[in-house]
């Protein structure tokens, strides 16, 4: 059995590029001169037969229709068996609203974040009789898939923007901001799209892993700032940055992981160009730059 983990979305919210942004990332996707990326989420397989999602993007149709792997194979028979989202986030959920159709699958997440899906009725178009939802408890494994085991941990993050409150604590360390642990043959991959800090539990857990799937947000935490399209920080929106001494290229340098990978990266982030400087040297610190389509197995 090989873990195969296909990157189908490797933009953070919003995706490149953006509809409303015109920055330089965003206008150079338009023109196709550097690759377009969709919204956050990874396929993952013990066989290539039978996957789960992890996270379901606004982009998830596209995605879809994307990757054969994926395709039905009957008239009303899907691969998919699971979907799994790791926080209540608009790039992480609005994709629900696509898989609906009367198709079976599981829908795992916290109880948190089970919570906020079902406070919006909108969600009751995934048919609970059809849909089932499933509670899964912090460090308890689960099976994600047949044949693949799956574990939810909690790592540094806060609640969805649309149900930020005036103050907003945004290394909140709960059920509403998870990473996935994949444990196969010995073997261990993790996915963590979106990280506020890398804790000393975080590192412990994460020393030794086969491959990472980690928060590429931004480059450098005042990016958005200084290409002058809003106020906010990479902190403010619960992601800890690349590039820096706390950032996550210096963060993981001491770590042996076999594999490292960005995701979830924002439409701003310059390692978006291939051939920027910071393209470089991330990927000359050991990362690898995710991409739409971009399969990697163990
Ligand atoms: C994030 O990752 O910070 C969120 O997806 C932002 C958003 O909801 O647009
Ligand atoms: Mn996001
Ligand atoms: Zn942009």
């Amino acid at each position: 059995m090989t873990l195969r983990a296909i990157i189908l979305g490797a933009a953070a919210g919003g995706g490149l590029p953006q509809w409303n942004c015109g920055c330089e990332n965003c206008n150079l996707a338009r023109r196709g001169e550097i690759p377009a990326q969709t919204q956050s989420s990874l396929a993952v397989s013990p066989d290539g037969q039978n996957w789960a999602i992890l996270n379901a993007s606004p982009d998830i149709r596209i995605q879809l229709g994307n990757t054969p792997l994926l395709f039905p194979t009957g008239l009303r028979e899907m691969p998919v068996q699971s979907v799994l989202v790791t926080n209540g986030d608009i790039d992480h959920v609005a994709g629900l609203l696509t898989l609906r159709e009367m198709q079976p699958f599981t829908l795992f997440a916290t109880n948190s974040i089970h919570d906020v899906i079902a406070e919006n009725p909108i969600f009751d178009a995934l048919n609970a009789s059809v849909v089932k939802r499933r509670p899964i408890l912090l460090n308890e494994p689960f099976e994600l898939v047949t044949n693949l085991t799956a574990t939810l941990f909690p790592v540094p993050g806060k609640v969805p923007l649309y149900l930020e409150g005036e103050h907003v604590q945004t290394d909140l360390v709960g059920e509403q901001t998870v990473g996935v642990a994949l444990h196969t043959q010995g073997k261990s991959a993790y996915y963590i799209p979106g990280c506020a800090a890398l804790t000393p539990e975080l590192r412990a857990q994460l020393d030794g892993a086969d491959l990472l799937f980690f928060d590429g947000t931004l480059w450098q935490d005042d990016e958005m700032v200084r290409t002058g399209l809003g106020q906010k920080t990479g902190k403010r929106m619960g992601h800890m940055s690349m590039d820096g001494p706390e950032g996550s290229i210096a963060g993981f340098a001491d770590m042996q992981i076999g594999r490292k990978v960005f995701v979830h990266m924002n439409n701003t982030n310059p390692v978006l160009r291939p051939n920027s400087a910071e393209n470089a040297q991330a990927c000359a610190k050991g990362w690898t730059i995710g991409r739409d389509g971009m399969e990697i197995t163990l």
